[in-house]
């Protein structure tokens, strides 16, 4: 059984698809704790499944290492195999990632290496272009840079909002963070292969 944490910033829509997943006892991994950068409404779904939750804020402390320390403590204390950034919108410093490579996952609303960054719906809109997606990755010290571990499609509808193109996307991500949390559980995504 797959330990893992889940980091998030925001709604948690993907969060929740994870719970429901995890939820059924025939699924292979587990949610030991849900952590946010602040008092997030995903939070929420959290407590209703009865996972216990933190928050660090950045703001409390005098530095982003001292934050980014006390996130990692936060981590260790629930000793996940593998955490997930699910909407988590706060870069993390290098000695963050280089602690938990390869076992820290992304998922990111773009196709990438296309459309990197916090607001990659509206950059893949401003461009024009008539395809986006949503990747999961492994973190590394770059932003949305590290090693694709899947990829799906999404097609741009002429007139699409930002909104209604995200929320498209984010249908997209719900299933394919299930799908690559199961793969890793069941050893069928090698992190440690895919880092190299
Ligand atoms: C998702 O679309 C996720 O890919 C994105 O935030 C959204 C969170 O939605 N993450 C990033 O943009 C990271 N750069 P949710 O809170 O409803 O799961």
């Amino acid at each position: 059984m797959l330990s893992i944490l889940v980091l998030i910033s925001g709604s948690g829509s993907n969060l929740k698809a994870l719970l429901e997943a995890c939820d059924n006892p025939l699924f292979p991994a587990k949610i030991l704790a849900v952590g946010a950068d602040n008092p997030a409404p995903g939070l929420a779904h959290a407590e209703q499944f009865g996972v216990p939750t933190f928050v660090v804020e950045p703001g409390l402390f005098e530095s982003r290492g001292e934050w980014s320390e006390m996130l990692l403590e936060n981590v260790r204390y629930h000793n996940p195999d593998l955490v997930v950034l699910a909407g988590f919108m706060k870069v993390l410093p290098e000695n963050f990632v280089s602690a938990l490579s390869p076992n820290l996952i992304n998922m990111h609303p773009s196709l990438l290496p296309a459309f990197p960054g916090a607001h990659a719906v509206r950059d893949a809109l401003a461009a024009g272009a008539n395809t986006t997606g949503a990747t999961v990755h492994i973190v590394d010290a770059g932003v949305d840079t590290g090693p694709v571990l899947a990829q799906r499609e999404v097609a741009i509808a002429a007139g699409v909002s930002e909104t209604e193109l995200h929320e498209q996307i984010k249908a997209v991500e719900r299933t394919l963070i299930v799908e690559v949390v199961a793969e890793i559980a069941e050893g069928k995504l090698n992190l440690s292969e895919r880092a190299n």
